[in-house]
Protein backbone atom coordinates (compact mmCIF):
# COMPACT_ATOMS: atom_id res chain seq x y z
CA UNK A 1 0.00 0.00 0.00
CA UNK A 2 1.50 3.22 -0.85
CA UNK A 3 1.66 5.42 2.10
CA UNK A 4 0.30 9.12 1.24
CA UNK A 5 1.58 11.78 3.81
CA UNK A 6 -1.21 13.28 6.20
CA UNK A 7 -1.01 16.88 4.85
CA UNK A 8 -1.33 15.21 1.49
CA UNK A 9 -4.28 12.94 2.90
CA UNK A 10 -5.86 16.45 4.71
CA UNK A 11 -5.71 18.47 1.50
CA UNK A 12 -9.45 18.56 -0.50
CA UNK A 13 -8.98 18.24 -4.10
CA UNK A 14 -9.87 21.43 -6.01
CA UNK A 15 -13.74 21.71 -6.93
CA UNK A 16 -14.48 23.38 -9.94
CA UNK A 17 -18.15 24.95 -10.62
CA UNK A 18 -19.86 23.14 -13.62
CA UNK A 19 -18.97 24.62 -16.94
CA UNK A 20 -20.74 26.72 -18.71
CA UNK A 21 -21.89 23.80 -21.33
CA UNK A 22 -22.83 21.36 -17.98
CA UNK A 23 -24.66 24.25 -16.36
CA UNK A 24 -26.87 24.81 -19.99
CA UNK A 25 -27.54 21.01 -20.01
CA UNK A 26 -28.20 19.74 -16.69
CA UNK A 27 -30.46 23.24 -15.74
CA UNK A 28 -32.27 23.61 -18.87
CA UNK A 29 -30.80 26.89 -19.20
CA UNK A 30 -30.95 29.33 -22.51
CA UNK A 31 -28.38 32.26 -20.67
CA UNK A 32 -25.50 31.69 -18.29
CA UNK A 33 -22.99 33.98 -16.89
CA UNK A 34 -20.35 33.51 -15.66
CA UNK A 35 -19.16 35.71 -12.96
CA UNK A 36 -17.14 33.51 -10.42
CA UNK A 37 -13.38 33.43 -11.30
CA UNK A 38 -11.97 37.65 -11.64
CA UNK A 39 -11.78 36.75 -15.60
CA UNK A 40 -12.19 39.53 -18.05
CA UNK A 41 -15.14 39.52 -19.51
CA UNK A 42 -13.60 41.75 -22.45
CA UNK A 43 -12.07 38.70 -23.71
CA UNK A 44 -7.68 37.86 -24.25
CA UNK A 45 -6.25 40.94 -25.23
CA UNK A 46 -6.65 41.26 -29.11
CA UNK A 47 -2.37 41.85 -29.63
CA UNK A 48 -1.88 38.53 -27.39
CA UNK A 49 -4.64 36.67 -29.68
CA UNK A 50 -2.37 38.14 -32.61
CA UNK A 51 0.71 37.05 -31.43
CA UNK A 52 -0.55 33.12 -30.58
CA UNK A 53 -1.58 32.96 -34.19
CA UNK A 54 2.25 34.10 -35.56
CA UNK A 55 3.36 31.52 -33.27
CA UNK A 56 2.02 28.36 -33.91
CA UNK A 57 4.24 27.39 -36.85
CA UNK A 58 6.78 27.28 -33.68
CA UNK A 59 4.99 24.58 -31.34
CA UNK A 60 7.03 21.85 -32.21
CA UNK A 61 10.33 23.61 -30.56
CA UNK A 62 10.51 23.42 -26.48
CA UNK A 63 10.28 26.96 -24.59
CA UNK A 64 12.78 29.24 -24.03
CA UNK A 65 13.08 28.07 -19.69
CA UNK A 66 14.62 31.55 -19.14
CA UNK A 67 11.87 33.19 -20.84
CA UNK A 68 13.89 35.45 -22.67
CA UNK A 69 12.25 37.71 -24.85
CA UNK A 70 9.28 37.86 -22.07
CA UNK A 71 11.60 38.53 -19.23
CA UNK A 72 13.04 41.33 -21.30
CA UNK A 73 9.69 42.82 -21.81
CA UNK A 74 8.77 42.95 -18.79
CA UNK A 75 12.25 44.36 -17.70
CA UNK A 76 11.78 47.69 -19.79
CA UNK A 77 8.53 48.22 -18.86
CA UNK A 78 8.73 48.69 -15.30
CA UNK A 79 12.48 49.69 -15.46
CA UNK A 80 13.65 46.10 -13.44
CA UNK A 81 17.11 44.58 -14.22
CA UNK A 82 16.27 41.35 -16.33
CA UNK A 83 18.39 38.80 -13.40
CA UNK A 84 15.54 40.09 -10.94
CA UNK A 85 12.69 38.91 -12.91
CA UNK A 86 11.35 35.01 -13.51
CA UNK A 87 8.48 34.11 -15.42
CA UNK A 88 6.10 31.31 -14.53
CA UNK A 89 2.89 28.97 -15.21
CA UNK A 90 0.91 31.27 -13.68
CA UNK A 91 1.07 32.77 -10.00
CA UNK A 92 -0.10 29.87 -8.60
CA UNK A 93 2.65 28.32 -9.91
CA UNK A 94 5.50 30.63 -8.75
CA UNK A 95 3.47 30.91 -5.43
CA UNK A 96 3.89 27.28 -5.05
CA UNK A 97 7.90 27.51 -6.15
CA UNK A 98 8.04 30.09 -3.53
CA UNK A 99 6.81 28.01 -0.66
CA UNK A 100 9.37 25.27 -1.47
CA UNK A 101 12.44 27.16 -2.70
CA UNK A 102 12.94 28.79 0.77
CA UNK A 103 10.99 26.96 3.60
CA UNK A 104 11.99 23.81 5.14
CA UNK A 105 9.09 21.61 6.73
CA UNK A 106 9.55 23.15 10.32
CA UNK A 107 8.74 26.99 9.01
CA UNK A 108 6.14 28.61 9.75
CA UNK A 109 4.14 30.78 7.09
CA UNK A 110 1.79 33.57 8.64
CA UNK A 111 -1.13 35.18 6.34
CA UNK A 112 -4.44 36.45 6.89
CA UNK A 113 -7.63 34.70 7.41
CA UNK A 114 -9.87 34.92 3.93
CA UNK A 115 -7.18 35.29 1.51
CA UNK A 116 -5.98 33.86 -1.81
CA UNK A 117 -6.59 30.01 -1.84
CA UNK A 118 -4.04 29.22 -4.01
CA UNK A 119 -1.42 30.18 -1.28
CA UNK A 120 -3.56 28.10 1.23
CA UNK A 121 -2.95 25.23 -0.36
CA UNK A 122 0.19 25.82 -1.72
CA UNK A 123 1.31 25.97 2.16
CA UNK A 124 -0.43 23.32 2.67
CA UNK A 125 0.39 20.76 0.31
CA UNK A 126 4.04 20.96 1.41
CA UNK A 127 3.48 20.33 4.97
CA UNK A 128 4.43 23.94 6.23
CA UNK A 129 2.03 25.49 9.04
CA UNK A 130 -0.30 27.99 8.24
CA UNK A 131 -0.24 30.62 10.51
CA UNK A 132 -3.46 32.73 9.90
CA UNK A 133 -3.89 36.40 11.18
CA UNK A 134 -7.86 37.38 11.36
CA UNK A 135 -8.77 39.85 9.52
CA UNK A 136 -9.24 43.34 10.17
CA UNK A 137 -12.44 45.34 9.18
CA UNK A 138 -11.94 42.91 6.11
CA UNK A 139 -8.72 43.51 5.39
CA UNK A 140 -4.56 42.35 6.13
CA UNK A 141 -4.37 42.98 9.98
CA UNK A 142 -0.54 43.73 8.97
CA UNK A 143 0.44 44.63 13.16
CA UNK A 144 -1.55 41.25 13.92
CA UNK A 145 0.62 39.67 11.72
CA UNK A 146 3.66 41.23 13.03
CA UNK A 147 2.69 40.34 16.37
CA UNK A 148 2.18 36.58 15.31
CA UNK A 149 6.42 36.20 14.01
CA UNK A 150 7.79 34.04 15.86
CA UNK A 151 11.24 32.20 15.79
CA UNK A 152 9.97 29.46 13.63
CA UNK A 153 8.47 31.89 11.30
CA UNK A 154 10.52 32.08 7.87
CA UNK A 155 8.01 33.76 4.95
CA UNK A 156 4.61 36.16 5.46
CA UNK A 157 2.44 35.85 2.19
CA UNK A 158 0.31 39.30 1.86
CA UNK A 159 -1.95 40.30 -1.46
CA UNK A 160 -2.45 43.69 -2.15
CA UNK A 161 -5.57 44.28 -3.12
CA UNK A 162 -6.50 41.00 -1.69
CA UNK A 163 -9.04 38.51 -2.84
CA UNK A 164 -11.60 37.65 -2.25
CA UNK A 165 -12.09 40.94 0.16
CA UNK A 166 -10.94 43.40 -3.10
CA UNK A 167 -9.57 45.36 0.08
CA UNK A 168 -5.53 47.78 -0.57
CA UNK A 169 -3.09 48.12 1.88
CA UNK A 170 -1.85 51.72 1.28
CA UNK A 171 1.81 52.84 0.68
CA UNK A 172 2.45 54.00 3.95
CA UNK A 173 1.01 51.02 6.09
CA UNK A 174 2.78 48.45 3.84
CA UNK A 175 6.32 50.80 3.96
CA UNK A 176 5.75 50.58 7.87
CA UNK A 177 5.47 47.23 7.56
CA UNK A 178 7.89 46.20 5.98
CA UNK A 179 10.56 48.41 8.14
CA UNK A 180 9.04 46.41 10.64
CA UNK A 181 9.96 42.71 9.45
CA UNK A 182 12.75 41.01 10.28
CA UNK A 183 15.33 40.70 7.09
CA UNK A 184 15.67 36.97 7.21
CA UNK A 185 11.27 36.41 6.63
CA UNK A 186 10.65 36.25 3.40
CA UNK A 187 7.52 38.43 2.03
CA UNK A 188 5.17 37.62 -0.29
CA UNK A 189 3.80 40.52 -2.14
CA UNK A 190 0.71 39.42 -4.54
CA UNK A 191 -0.36 41.87 -7.23
CA UNK A 192 -2.54 39.76 -9.48
CA UNK A 193 -5.08 43.10 -9.39
CA UNK A 194 -2.52 45.83 -9.30
CA UNK A 195 -3.21 47.43 -12.65
CA UNK A 196 -7.23 47.71 -11.02
CA UNK A 197 -5.75 49.58 -7.53
CA UNK A 198 -2.72 51.42 -9.05
CA UNK A 199 -5.19 54.31 -10.29
CA UNK A 200 -5.27 54.49 -6.12
CA UNK A 201 -2.70 57.21 -5.17
CA UNK A 202 -1.51 55.48 -2.51
CA UNK A 203 -1.65 52.38 -3.92
CA UNK A 204 1.89 51.05 -3.01
CA UNK A 205 3.54 49.51 -6.67
CA UNK A 206 5.55 46.49 -5.45
CA UNK A 207 7.70 46.03 -8.01
CA UNK A 208 9.02 49.65 -7.56
CA UNK A 209 10.66 48.45 -4.74
CA UNK A 210 14.13 46.84 -3.79
CA UNK A 211 13.79 45.52 -0.52
CA UNK A 212 16.28 42.64 0.11
CA UNK A 213 13.61 40.19 1.94
CA UNK A 214 10.38 40.48 -0.63
CA UNK A 215 9.52 38.88 -3.92
CA UNK A 216 6.21 40.42 -6.16
CA UNK A 217 4.35 37.94 -7.74
CA UNK A 218 1.95 39.47 -11.11
CA UNK A 219 -0.28 37.67 -13.77
CA UNK A 220 -1.13 37.54 -16.78
CA UNK A 221 -4.85 36.32 -16.00
CA UNK A 222 -6.52 39.56 -15.13
CA UNK A 223 -5.94 42.97 -16.65
CA UNK A 224 -4.66 41.20 -20.09
CA UNK A 225 -7.64 38.34 -20.41
CA UNK A 226 -4.83 35.51 -20.24
CA UNK A 227 -6.57 33.01 -17.42
CA UNK A 228 -6.50 30.03 -19.66
CA UNK A 229 -2.79 30.61 -21.16
CA UNK A 230 -1.16 30.54 -17.85
CA UNK A 231 1.52 32.85 -17.21
CA UNK A 232 2.56 35.38 -14.55
CA UNK A 233 5.80 36.27 -13.69
CA UNK A 234 7.89 37.17 -9.86
CA UNK A 235 10.39 39.91 -8.74
CA UNK A 236 12.88 40.11 -6.39
CA UNK A 237 16.84 40.02 -5.15
CA UNK A 238 19.00 38.51 -7.20
CA UNK A 239 19.52 35.28 -5.30
CA UNK A 240 16.22 34.99 -4.34
CA UNK A 241 15.07 34.55 -8.64
CA UNK A 242 18.45 32.52 -9.11
CA UNK A 243 16.92 30.19 -6.74
CA UNK A 244 13.21 30.42 -8.35
CA UNK A 245 14.70 28.96 -11.69
CA UNK A 246 16.44 25.77 -9.75
CA UNK A 247 12.79 24.81 -8.62
CA UNK A 248 11.15 25.51 -11.46
CA UNK A 249 9.63 23.41 -14.11
CA UNK A 250 12.38 23.89 -16.93
CA UNK A 251 9.87 24.70 -19.83
CA UNK A 252 6.80 26.97 -18.59
CA UNK A 253 5.41 28.92 -19.14
CA UNK A 254 4.69 27.64 -22.79
CA UNK A 255 5.41 29.19 -25.90
CA UNK A 256 2.41 30.37 -26.92
CA UNK A 257 2.41 32.11 -23.29
CA UNK A 258 5.33 33.50 -24.02
CA UNK A 259 4.69 35.04 -26.70
CA UNK A 260 1.06 36.30 -25.91
CA UNK A 261 2.22 38.10 -22.70
CA UNK A 262 4.86 40.16 -24.53
CA UNK A 263 2.14 41.52 -26.89
CA UNK A 264 -0.44 41.63 -23.73
CA UNK A 265 2.41 44.09 -21.97
CA UNK A 266 2.21 46.62 -24.98
CA UNK A 267 -1.60 46.50 -25.70
CA UNK A 268 -2.41 49.66 -23.91
CA UNK A 269 -6.01 50.19 -25.65
CA UNK A 270 -7.02 47.01 -24.27
CA UNK A 271 -6.01 47.42 -20.72
CA UNK A 272 -7.47 50.99 -20.81
CA UNK A 273 -10.86 49.49 -21.74
CA UNK A 274 -10.80 46.77 -19.42
CA UNK A 275 -10.54 49.81 -16.54
CA UNK A 276 -13.03 51.69 -18.02
CA UNK A 277 -15.26 48.44 -18.16
CA UNK A 278 -14.82 47.27 -14.68
CA UNK A 279 -15.32 50.72 -13.05
CA UNK A 280 -19.00 51.07 -15.23
CA UNK A 281 -19.81 47.35 -14.25
CA UNK A 282 -18.65 47.66 -10.26
CA UNK A 283 -20.67 51.09 -10.08
CA UNK A 284 -23.67 49.41 -11.64
CA UNK A 285 -23.27 46.43 -8.89
CA UNK A 286 -22.67 48.70 -5.99
CA UNK A 287 -26.14 50.22 -7.01
CA UNK A 288 -27.61 47.07 -7.05
CA UNK A 289 -26.16 46.39 -3.65
CA UNK A 290 -27.31 49.86 -2.20
CA UNK A 291 -31.10 49.37 -3.41
CA UNK A 292 -31.03 46.05 -1.70
CA UNK A 293 -29.46 46.35 1.47
CA UNK A 294 -27.20 43.94 0.79
CA UNK A 295 -23.24 44.54 2.97
CA UNK A 296 -20.73 44.38 0.91
CA UNK A 297 -17.17 45.44 0.61
CA UNK A 298 -15.62 48.37 -1.42
CA UNK A 299 -13.16 46.77 -3.76
CA UNK A 300 -9.86 47.90 -5.54
CA UNK A 301 -10.15 44.95 -7.78
CA UNK A 302 -12.17 43.53 -10.93
CA UNK A 303 -15.00 42.08 -8.28
CA UNK A 304 -16.84 42.67 -4.98
CA UNK A 305 -16.89 40.90 -1.62
CA UNK A 306 -21.16 40.52 -0.84
CA UNK A 307 -21.80 39.47 2.64
CA UNK A 308 -25.00 37.50 3.52
CA UNK A 309 -26.43 37.18 6.81
CA UNK A 310 -25.18 33.71 7.08
CA UNK A 311 -22.78 30.83 5.78
CA UNK A 312 -26.57 29.19 4.98
CA UNK A 313 -28.25 32.43 2.81
CA UNK A 314 -24.97 32.27 1.23
CA UNK A 315 -24.77 28.69 0.32
CA UNK A 316 -28.92 29.66 -1.14
CA UNK A 317 -27.82 32.51 -2.55
CA UNK A 318 -25.27 31.04 -4.66
CA UNK A 319 -26.88 27.99 -5.91
CA UNK A 320 -30.23 29.47 -6.62
CA UNK A 321 -27.67 32.11 -9.07
CA UNK A 322 -26.75 29.08 -10.27
CA UNK A 323 -30.57 27.75 -11.18
CA UNK A 324 -31.08 31.11 -12.60
CA UNK A 325 -27.85 30.90 -14.67
CA UNK A 326 -25.85 33.08 -12.92
CA UNK A 327 -22.45 31.67 -11.34
CA UNK A 328 -21.24 33.69 -8.51
CA UNK A 329 -18.56 32.32 -6.22
CA UNK A 330 -19.39 30.96 -2.39
CA UNK A 331 -15.95 31.57 -0.67
CA UNK A 332 -16.47 29.92 2.25
CA UNK A 333 -13.57 27.71 1.42
CA UNK A 334 -11.51 31.14 1.37
CA UNK A 335 -12.64 31.21 5.14
CA UNK A 336 -15.38 34.05 4.83
CA UNK A 337 -18.28 31.72 4.61
CA UNK A 338 -21.33 34.10 4.58
CA UNK A 339 -19.34 35.79 1.62
CA UNK A 340 -20.08 35.80 -1.78
CA UNK A 341 -17.65 37.09 -4.61
CA UNK A 342 -19.00 38.41 -8.13
CA UNK A 343 -16.91 40.02 -10.65
CA UNK A 344 -16.99 42.65 -13.05
CA UNK A 345 -19.10 41.44 -16.39
CA UNK A 346 -19.96 43.30 -19.73
CA UNK A 347 -22.92 45.88 -19.04
CA UNK A 348 -25.24 43.50 -20.51
CA UNK A 349 -23.63 40.91 -17.98
CA UNK A 350 -24.17 43.17 -15.38
CA UNK A 351 -27.28 43.74 -16.02
CA UNK A 352 -28.53 40.13 -15.74
CA UNK A 353 -26.55 39.74 -12.67
CA UNK A 354 -28.24 42.58 -11.63
CA UNK A 355 -31.70 41.00 -12.70
CA UNK A 356 -31.08 37.54 -10.87
CA UNK A 357 -29.48 38.90 -7.66
CA UNK A 358 -32.92 41.13 -6.90
CA UNK A 359 -34.76 38.07 -7.64
CA UNK A 360 -32.90 35.87 -5.72
CA UNK A 361 -31.78 38.06 -3.04
CA UNK A 362 -35.53 39.09 -2.26
CA UNK A 363 -36.68 35.48 -2.06
CA UNK A 364 -34.23 34.99 0.48
CA UNK A 365 -34.82 37.62 2.53
CA UNK A 366 -38.78 36.90 2.51
CA UNK A 367 -37.91 33.07 3.47
CA UNK A 368 -35.86 34.44 6.26
CA UNK A 369 -38.71 36.70 7.40
CA UNK A 370 -41.29 34.57 6.70
CA UNK A 371 -39.69 31.42 7.33
CA UNK A 372 -42.17 28.20 6.99
CA UNK A 373 -43.39 26.72 10.25
C1 LIG B 1 -4.60 37.03 -5.29
C2 LIG B 1 -4.42 36.05 -6.40
N1 LIG B 1 -3.22 35.55 -6.64
C3 LIG B 1 -3.00 34.68 -7.62
C4 LIG B 1 -4.03 34.25 -8.43
C5 LIG B 1 -3.75 33.22 -9.49
O1 LIG B 1 -3.29 33.80 -10.64
P1 LIG B 1 -2.83 32.92 -11.85
O2 LIG B 1 -4.00 32.77 -12.75
O3 LIG B 1 -1.72 33.71 -12.46
O4 LIG B 1 -2.35 31.63 -11.32
C6 LIG B 1 -5.30 34.73 -8.23
C7 LIG B 1 -6.40 34.25 -9.08
O5 LIG B 1 -7.55 34.40 -8.87
C8 LIG B 1 -5.51 35.66 -7.19
O6 LIG B 1 -6.72 36.13 -6.92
Amino acid sequence: MIKIPPFIQQLKPYKAGLSIEQLAREKNLTRIVKLASAENPLGPSPMAMKAINSSLTGLHRYTDPSSYNLVQAIAKKYGIQPNHIICGHGTDSLLAYIVSAFTTEDDEIITSEGTFIGMYVSIRKMGRKLIQVPMNNHGFNLDGILKAINEKTMMIYIANPNNPTGTMIDRKTFESFMDQVPNHIMVVLDEAYTAYASENESYPNGVAYDYPNMVVTRTFSKVYGLAGLRVGFAVGPDHVIEALYKVKLPFEPNNLAQAAAIAALDDEAFLKQTIELNKQSLNILYKCFDDLGIEYVRSHTNFILMLMPTEKFAEEFASGCLNRGLIVRHVDTFGIPQGIRINSGTIEETEFAVEVITKEYQKLIDKLKHPVA
